[in-house]
């Protein structure tokens, strides 16, 4: 993931003295790299998860002053005092249920004529999972949005955006079979299907889906968008 987020900040166009937010900064991998990319500019490293911003704060300290840190959720207006330059996300919108509401937050702290860059799961993301979990009787379709290039593009002009571009791309992500497939399943792909479960049966489920799957290599899509402000 710190990987396909460097390759999504190249996109974004940076003079170097900017203010950026970064929504959903989580453990600030990718918050690094962008501060590198703007040798007099700031940082807003915005998420939901106390525990994410902890171990952001540790990763970003020599920054100092330059980094600031933002307890929010990107469903709701967001508690900012100054208009940023440019929004930057990776790898979390799709964990925000409604989308307008999100654009309509980000547009409203983004300055006219600022970058939106972000990518996030898209539509068809992990189809094969969710099926196996679908077929092993788990109505749940998990806590995602993963949405298709052109809501997206109709959300973000209804928000305010112009220029928009939205587009998929495949992922493809091999996981080494066995322990290492169950864990990244248990704690990171379907943690959220797992903390659902009673404990007896959490990891008997997280390796039936693992046995059931199609392949070790699994099919991650991702979305991406690129705007400006208008
Ligand atoms: C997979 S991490 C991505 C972190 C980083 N951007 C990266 O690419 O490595 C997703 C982050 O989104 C945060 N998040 C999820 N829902 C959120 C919401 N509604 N508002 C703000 N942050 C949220 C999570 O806490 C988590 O830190």
């Amino acid at each position: 993931m710190t990987r396909w987020g460097s390759a999504v900040l190249e996109r974004l166009p940076l003079a170097g003295d900017e203010l950026v937010l970064d929504a959903g900064c989580g453990s600030g991998r990718v918050t690094e790299a962008l501060l590198a990319r703007l040798p007099t500019g700031r940082v807003i490293a915005a998420d939901a998860a106390p525990s994410m911003l902890v171990e952001a704060r540790r990763r970003l300290e020599r920054f100092g002053d330059r980094v600031s840190f933002v307890e929010c959720d990107l469903g709701r207006p967001l508690p900012l005092d100054t208009p940023v330059d440019a929004v930057f996300s990776t790898a979390t919108f799709h964990w925000v249920a409604d989308h307008q509401a999100l654009f309509v937050n980000l547009a409203a702290v983004l300055r006219p004529g600022g970058w939106l860059v972000a990518q996030c799961g898209g539509a068809g993301n992990i189809a094969s999972v969710r099926q196996v979990v679908a077929d092993l009787g788990d109505p749940w379709p998990g806590p995602w949005t993963f949405a298709t290039p052109e809501e997206t593009v109709a959300r973000m002009e209804a928000a305010g955006f112009v220029d928009v571009q939205a587009w998929l791309n495949d992922e493809p992500t091999w996981i080494e079979p066995g322990e290492p497939m169950e864990t990244f399943l248990r704690t990171v792909m379907l943690r959220a299907h797992v903390d659902r479960l009673p404990e007896d049966r959490q990891s008997a489920f997280v390796h039936e889906v693992a046995e059931r799957l199609p392949s070790p290599e699994l099919d991650y899509v991702r979305l991406n968008m690129v705007a400006r402000r208008g």
